[in-house]
C-alpha cells in the first residue's frame, strides 16, 4: 500500500513539473505591456535581413536616448526589441527578436548583448550568445552591434 501511495504521489510530482514547465519559457526580457513602457524607436518597416519582415524597433527607457542619438555603446541593461510581421502595416505580430545588454563580462567578445528571438507569445526560441545574430550583427557597423538606425 504503502509503495502504491508512493508511486501515485511521485507520478503526480512528475505530472505537476510537466505542467509548471509548460508555458514557464516566456521571456523575462520583454515586459508584456512593452508597447506602452517602451518607446518606438523605428516605425514600421521592410527589413530584409531579418526574414523579410515588416518591424517596428522599440527600446526601453535606459536605451532610449543613446540608441536614437548614436552614443555607443550602449548602457547595461538596454533592451532593444523587434515586433515582426509579414504585414506591410506591422499589425498582427508573429514574433520578436530581442537583444539587451546584460551584465558586465556576460559575453566580453561581444559587447554582452544577451540576443532572443520569442514566438508572438514571447515564448523564447533562441537564447543568449546566439552566433548567428553576433556574426551579422557585428557587420552593420561601430554602432555597438546595432544595425536599425
Ligand atoms: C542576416 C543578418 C542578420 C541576422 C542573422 C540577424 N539580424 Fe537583427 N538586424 C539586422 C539588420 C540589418 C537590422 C536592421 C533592420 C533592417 O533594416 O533590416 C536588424 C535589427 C535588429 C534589431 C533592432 C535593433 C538594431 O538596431 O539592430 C534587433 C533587436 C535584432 N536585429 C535582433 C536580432 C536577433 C536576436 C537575431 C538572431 C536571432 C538577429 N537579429 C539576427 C540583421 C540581422
Amino acid at each position: 500500500m504503502a509503495t502504491r501511495r508512493a508511486l501515485v504521489l511521485s507520478s503526480l510530482l512528475l505530472l505537476g513539473g510537466c505542467f509548471q514547465q509548460s508555458g514557464t519559457n516566456i521571456s523575462k526580457l520583454l515586459p508584456s505591456d512593452y508597447q506602452a513602457s517602451y518607446q518606438v524607436a523605428r516605425i514600421c518597416r521592410l527589413s530584409v535581413a531579418h526574414n523579410s519582415n515588416y518591424m517596428v524597433v522599440y527600446a526601453n527607457t535606459l536605451a532610449e536616448s543613446d540608441y536614437l542619438g548614436g552614443n555607443y555603446p550602449l548602457p547595461q541593461g538596454s533592451t532593444i526589441v523587434t515586433a515582426e510581421t509579414d504585414r506591410p502595416d506591422c499589425m498582427g505580430v508573429t514574433g520578436y527578436t530581442l537583444m539587451f545588454k546584460d551584465v558586465l563580462g556576460y559575453n566580453a567578445a561581444a559587447a554582452d548583448w544577451h540576443w532572443q528571438k520569442l514566438d508572438a507569445q514571447r515564448e523564447v526560441l533562441q537564447d543568449g550568445r546566439v552566433q548567428e545574430c553576433i556574426d551579422c550583427h557585428a557587420s552593420c557597423g561601430p554602432y555597438d552591434y546595432t544595425c536599425a538606425h
